[in-house]
């Protein structure tokens, strides 16, 4: 039988890790979140201390094995999900998401990931490029002030409101001017705004959808 994927992107902080957390344990199937793995690529490359705009920095990826696995993200067996959600990382993500030969690199592990499991993978370009034949494709947003409000709650941040609206605005402009798969709803793709909505309508609207294709 084929395997079932659903694709969810959208802007930071629209809420698409949790929700798709929930989904997948709701489904009873395997969560990939892409944005662990684009953060990953930057703690290392960081780490390296080389030029993150010069694609040498990054042949380290011949030899990695990237495994995402109970909301853990490994490469080479290091656990580095703590380390990902550093600022600094946040900073710089969207340039190393930006050079070709990562986005290449990882969009074949996501699609090996997918190729023989049901899968709810979230991202950017899930939808677009990643899983484009998606049973299922869902856009999240909300407005910019709920979106900053969550990811200082999310993340026990003491910074202001202000501050972490123009940080996300910063990201999110990046990843949608970017050349290569920019942040983009799918022409097929279902927007659910989640500005008023709680985690559980959310995930009732997405099972309904679901439910329509199963
Ligand atoms: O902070 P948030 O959870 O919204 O972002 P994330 O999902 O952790 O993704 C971090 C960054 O990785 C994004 O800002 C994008 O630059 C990049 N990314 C991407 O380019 N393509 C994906 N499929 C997922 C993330």
């Amino acid at each position: 039988m084929q395997p079932f994927h659903i694709a969810i992107d959208g802007p930071a902080g629209s809420g698409k890790s949790s929700i798709s957390k929930e989904l997948a344990v709701k489904l009873n199937c395997i969560h990939i979140d892409t944005g662990a793995m684009y953060r990953a690529v930057t703690a290392i490359a960081l780490r390296n201390q080389t030029p993150l705009d010069d694609v040498n920095s990054y042949q380290f990826l011949e030899s990695s094995k990237f495994v995402y696995k109970k909301e853990s993200i490994y490469v080479n067996d290091e656990n580095l999900t703590e380390v990902i959600r550093d600022k600094t990382i946040s900073q710089h993500v969207s340039l190393v998401s930006s050079i070709k030969y990562v986005r290449e690199t990882l969009v074949k592990v996501q699609q090996d990931i997918a190729k023989d499991y049901d899968v709810v993978m979230d991202g950017r370009d899930i939808g677009s490029v990643v899983l484009p034949h998606a049973q299922v494709k869902i856009f999240l947003t909300a407005q910019i002030e709920e979106r900053a409000k969550r990811r200082i709650h999310e993340m026990g941040l003491d910074i202001p409101l202000r501050q972490m609206i123009e940080d996300i605005q910063t990201r999110d402009f990046k990843d949608s001017t970017r050349a290569i798969s920019p942040l983009t709803k799918a022409s097929d793709a279902i927007i659910i705004d989640t500005t008023y909505l709680t985690k559980k309508e959310v995930i009732e609207l997405i099972m309904t959808e679901i439910n329509k294709r199963k």
